[in-house]
């Protein structure tokens, strides 16, 4: 059984995202999504709010036969991994700004869990600038974002807006 770990905070989930797990998921029979429950962040959605996007987006995407799970997590991703009896976290990177990040999070994740590997793909050039952070930016200012996020995401963002 190959379970992996796709953590993240997921606000919102963006195409990045979807790109990723799409490509990842034909290398294991399970997956789960780990949204990050951090409030300190003063998040756009609520993670509950992101694991139900997540849940309603997924069915569209082609996950291969690996199963997959949404689920959210509070504390430490490795520890999170080691409880949920995974071997691998799986991690994007857009460019060369990333991976300095990147690489700090997955020496300290395998000091803290040295059985985990953290496992790497590359996001499709067409996503190579997405993240959610400017999503939310360009959207709350504006500007279009279609094709860039889920139009379900788009919707809910609408919404939340208008509030
Ligand atoms: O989508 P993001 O914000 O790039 O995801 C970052 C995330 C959630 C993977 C990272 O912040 C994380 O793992 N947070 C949980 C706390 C933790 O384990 N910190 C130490 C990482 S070495």
């Amino acid at each position: 059984m190959r379970r992996a770990v796709f953590p993240g905070s997921f606000d919102p989930l963006t195409n990045g995202h979807l790109d990723i797990i799409k490509r990842s998921a034909p290398l294991f029979d399970e997956m789960i999504v780990a949204v990050l429950n951090n409030p300190d962040k003063s998040p756009m959605f609520t993670a509950e709010e992101r694991c139900g996007m997540i849940r309603e987006v997924l069915p569209s995407v082609d996950t291969s036969s690996c199963k997959m799970r949404v689920e959210s997590f509070s504390g430490l991703t490795a520890e999170f991994a080691r409880k949920s009896e995974a071997t691998a976290i799986v991690r994007g990177i857009r460019a060369v700004s990333d991976y300095e990040y990147e690489l700090r999070m997955a020496l300290m994740n395998r000091r803290l869990e040295p059985a985990i590997e953290t496992v790497f793909l590359m996001a499709g050039e067409e996503y190579s600038y997405v993240s959610s952070t400017l999503m939310k930016q360009v959207f709350e200012l504006g500007g279009r974002v279609n094709g860039l996020i889920p139009e379900l995401v788009e919707a809910k963002m609408r919404a939340k807006q208008n509030r």
